[in-house]
């Protein structure tokens, strides 16, 4: 256990040592139950003779700090535990921290709509990829890599996007998570002279603070059930999901498609949730038709955890090469080794499998939810249920959505309403219910609440 201990040698060292040693603990930094350095050890890391140390330790044993065993290294009370004010630093832990949305530690139901199921890791696979990597990269590869990220990941990546998304040609840089290569995006065309990014209008409202924090305005562009209204976009770009739109669930016609691509600007295409469709034809990129002017976004937030922070960005070589820049200049690059163990998923089919039983999952949730709908909500009606993790539910003419939203709030089922991620344009009472995080035998539960609620 490392402490940090400043000494001032003119003044007694047993008294500063003592305040060190009460600092970590009432700090967090020694939580209870923490085992602190033999005094031999810490003696000779803080070049202090033996003594000074066992008297420090016996003077905070006595004040009911920590616990002395002889032969056995001091152990900070676990007694303590809820007494001393411990780090304010574990508050990001809480449920409802200062960014982004509740973290959802406290539903007992989760419906929110970007919430996959973390019980569906693979973890008997991450794990063995993990140890493949630390067993077979070269010491070199450990120093800084290259600011696209680790080649063995892009060149994966790149057949695995054709072959699963069929993804067209241009350069992929790794990011953290489809945030990240957002605002690198954003960066970099800024750096082009884009000055107004459109979102489709209700999106995701994290995406319209990432746009702004990389220094770009955020407009919005009306949506329907056949995706974004191209003709209505008045920026420099725009920032659409065009194969299950976020929130709506809608897929972008093939005439909206070509009338999109045909509007001069810069297409970002978030692929958020490409990998899961269940009864109808796979929706191609735009990138591919366009690969010149459409900068593609992809994560493995929905197919595995977004807590492994990966996402990529497939973009034209030049803007490839000025995001990878942004990339450098912001952290020199991203993690080789959480890289290298997804190339290993990829490569040993290992990701396909999850995605054949993720998908059997998801599917039977998905049809378990739209049936106890159409039997017990029947004023309610549902959209974009084809693909993806979520569904929208419309409620009733005059239903008043915010006060649906409390009440299931109140039973601790956390879901969004429409409206929430709406910018500009006022949206009709709905629901974006999540299904990731719902196994089938809850879904009649939930869907009573929302019955109740209504
Ligand atoms: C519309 C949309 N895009 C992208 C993402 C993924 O973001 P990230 O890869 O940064 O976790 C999400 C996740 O919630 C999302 O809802």
């Amino acid at each position: 256990l490392e402490l940090f201990v400043p000494l001032d040698r003119t003044r007694p060292l047993r008294a500063q040592l003592e305040a060190a040693l009460c600092a970590a603990i009432t700090g967090g930094g020694a939580p209870p139950g923490t085992r602190l350095p033999a005094s031999r050890v810490l003696a000779e890391a803080l070049g202090v003779s033996r003594g000074v140390v066992s008297e420090a330790y016996a003077q905070i044993a006595a004040e009911g700090w920590i616990e002395v065993r002889h032969g056995a290294a001091p152990v900070v009370r676990t007694e303590l535990k809820g007494t001393v004010p411990l780090s304010s630093a574990r508050g990001a832990e809480r449920p409802g921290g200062a960014c982004g949305e509740d973290k959802g530690l406290s539903w007992r139901v989760d419906l929110r709509a970007t919430a996959p199921d973390l019980s569906a890791f693979p973890r008997k696979a991450w794990a063995a990829a993990v140890r493949r990597v630390l067993a077979e990269v070269p010491d070199a590869a450990l120093d800084y890599g290259d600011a696209r990220g680790d080649a063995r990941l892009r060149e994966e990546l790149a057949a695995y996007l054709v072959r699963v998304r069929g993804a067209g040609p241009g350069e992929l840089v790794i990011t953290s998570g489809y945030t990240q290569g957002l605002w690198l995006t954003c960066r970099a065309l800024a750096g082009r002279g884009v000055r107004r990014v459109a979102v489709e209008d209700p999106s995701l409202d994290d995406a319209w603070a990432t746009i702004r924090s990389a220094g770009l305005e955020v407009v919005g562009v009306p949506v329907d059930e056949d995706g974004i209204v191209p003709a209505a976009i008045d920026a420099d770009a725009v920032l659409v999901t065009p194969a299950h739109q976020f929130p709506t669930g809608a897929v972008l016609a093939p005439e909206r498609r070509r009338e999109l691509l045909a509007w001069g600007g810069i297409v970002i295409e978030d692929d958020y949730d490409g990998e899961y469709r269940y009864d109808r034809a796979p929706v191609g990129t735009l990138q591919r038709l366009a690969p010149d002017r459409v900068v593609y976004l992809g994560t493995a937030s929905k197919t595995l955890a977004p807590a492994l922070r990966l996402g990529w960005v497939l973009a034209p070589p030049e803007l490839a090469a000025a995001i990878a820049q942004e990339r450098w200049a912001v952290d020199s690059g991203p993690p080789a080794l959480t890289a290298r163990a997804y190339a290993h998923l990829i490569a040993g089919g290992e990701l396909d499998r999850h995605l054949r039983r993720t998908r059997r999952e998801y599917r039977a949730r998905r049809d378990a939810l739209v049936a106890a709908i159409d039997r017990e909500l029947p004023g309610c009606s549902v959209d974009g249920v084809a693909a993806g993790l979520h569904l929208r539910l419309r409620l009733p003419r005059g239903a008043d959505e915010r006060r649906i939203v409390d009440a299931l709030a109140a039973q601790r089922i956390g879901v969004r309403g429409l409206g929430s991620y709406a910018l500009e344009h006022p949206q009709p009472p709905g629901l974006i219910i999540g299904y990731g995080r719902l196994p089938t035998a809850a879904v009649d539960g939930a869907v009573a609440a929302i019955r109740d609620a209504l």
